[in-house]
Order: structure tokens, then C-alpha cells, then sequence
């Protein structure tokens, strides 16, 4: 089977923070600001791994349930990240796709992403796909919308995954390769759940803000000694 020992997509569901900043007695959004602060680094690590495209798991639909002062804390973050990073993608030559839901987010802040993935688009060396305001479900349930709403094809009985999964954020972007989770919790919490039907999953008790190269590392070693089966059988006929 084909196995190749790079994952061509990584997804990272970046858990912890707010654990990080618990154990040296600060606020909640000092360890967001540590999390900014480690994805930038590990967005360089991961650039040069020879991995195509990664994704990050930033706020869900659901985080919109935490408190108010750390919600709009998390939104000046993303504000700043968008804005002050935004050069350094540039330079990076990174093609930014940010995918969620429009619905309650700062229209500023949309702007402000839009404009990125505008500016980034001839980029494909490298891409980087931001996940705010994005649940997997409510992403089956907009591109649903969309595609009953363009009646294309026409017929519903001719639906099928191909053209379904263009009306998906994700439709220029391959399905995910390798995902990993920091901090302990061995869950998806809707993250990206289509595009992760066949991925290899990785979980690591390192909280997001402490996350390194090497627990990189670990991952990709993990990776590598993963069978990727796709549903076939174990053993082949010809070992
Ligand atoms: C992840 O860290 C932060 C986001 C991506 C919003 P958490 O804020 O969930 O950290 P814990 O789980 O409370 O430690
Ligand atoms: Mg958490």
C-alpha cells in the first residue's frame, strides 16, 4: 500500500493554554499569548519539514461558550496574529486559507483574513489553513446549503462525495495526512472531521505552548511507522 513517510497534511488541534499559564499562576490569556508565540515558531519547524500543508485548529463554534473576557481576548489575538504575521506569510511564501463560519465574527476580523488568503493566493509552495469560528459539522451543514442552493448537479440522486466536497472550506485543500493533539485529550472536538477520515492520529501530553521541534519530531516518527490501509486488507497477497 502506498505509505509514504511524510505527511503531505498536518492538522494540529493546539490544547493547553489555558492549563500553561494555570500551572505558573497567570491568566488564562497570557497562555494564549504563549500559544501565539509557539506557533510561530513551529509554523517555521513545520514549513521546513518538507510537509505541504498545515492546519490549525484556532477557535471553535463551540468556544464561543467560554467567558466573555477571554473570548474577546481570543478575537484581538487572531486581530493582531492577522495582522502582524500577515508579512512574515508573505515572505514565507504561504498560501493562508482561513476556514469557519462567518456568522458572529468582527467583520474586521473577516476582512482581515480575506484579505490575507487574497493576498497569498498565487502561493503554493507551502499553505496554511486557519480554522476560526469552524466546526466540522457546521461545515457539512453550509456546504449542504450551498450545494441544495446551486442545485448543481441538479439531481440529488447524482450527489456524490467528489462534488459534495467542493462545497466544503476545504475544497482546494487535500484530506489530512496526520493529526496531532497536544496536551493530553485524545479527541477531535469537530475538527476538520471529513478531511480526517483516513488520518493518523497523534496524541502528545505536551501542552500547545511547550510544543517543540522534537515533539514534532515524535510525531513524524510516528507517522512513518504507521500502515496507511485506506480500508484494504492487513496483509497482501504477495508477503
Ligand atoms: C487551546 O487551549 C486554546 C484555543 C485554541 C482556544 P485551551 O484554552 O483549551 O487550554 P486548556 O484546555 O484550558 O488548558
Ligand atoms: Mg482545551
Amino acid at each position: 500500500m502506498d505509505s509514504p513517510s511524510l505527511p503531505g497534511h498536518v492538522a494540529i488541534i493546539l490544547d493547553g493554554n489555558g492549563r500553561w499559564a494555570q500551572r505558573r499562576g497567570l491568566p488564562r490569556l497570557a497562555g494564549h499569548r504563549a500559544g501565539v508565540r509557539a506557533l510561530r515558531k513551529n509554523f517555521k519547524i513545520v514549513r521546513q519539514s518538507g510537509t505541504r500543508y498545515l492546519s490549525l485548529f484556532g477557535f471553535s463554534t463551540e468556544n464561543w461558550n467560554r467567558p466573555t473576557d477571554e473570548v474577546r481576548g481570543l478575537m484581538r489575538i487572531f486581530l493582531n496574529a492577522a495582522q502582524r504575521n500577515a508579512k512574515e506569510i508573505l515572505d514565507a511564501r504561504t498560501r493562508f486559507h482561513w476556514i469557519g463560519s462567518e456568522n458572529g465574527l468582527a467583520p474586521i476580523l473577516v476582512r482581515r483574513l480575506r484579505q490575507l488568503e487574497e493576498k497569498t493566493k498565487q502561493e503554493d509552495e507551502f499553505h496554511l489553513i486557519l480554522a476560526i469560528n469552524y466546526g466540522g459539522r457546521d461545515e457539512v451543514v453550509r456546504a449542504a446549503r450551498r450545494m441544495a442552493g446551486n442545485a448543481s448537479p441538479a439531481n440529488p440522486s447524482q450527489w456524490t462525495w467528489e462534488n459534495f466536497s467542493k462545497y466544503l472550506d476545504t475544497r482546494d485543500i487535500p484530506d489530512v495526512d496526520l493529526v496531532i493533539r497536544t496536551s493530553g485529550e485524545q479527541r477531535l472536538s469537530n475538527f476538520m472531521l471529513m478531511q480526517m477520515a483516513y488520518a493518523e492520529i497523534f496524541f502528545t501530553p505536551t501542552l500547545w505552548p511547550d510544543f517543540t521541534g522534537e515533539t514534532f519530531q515524535q510525531a513524524l516518527d510516528f507517522y512513518a511507522s504507521r500502515d496507511r490501509r485506506r480500508g484494504t486488507a492487513a496483509i497482501s497477497d504477495e508477503t
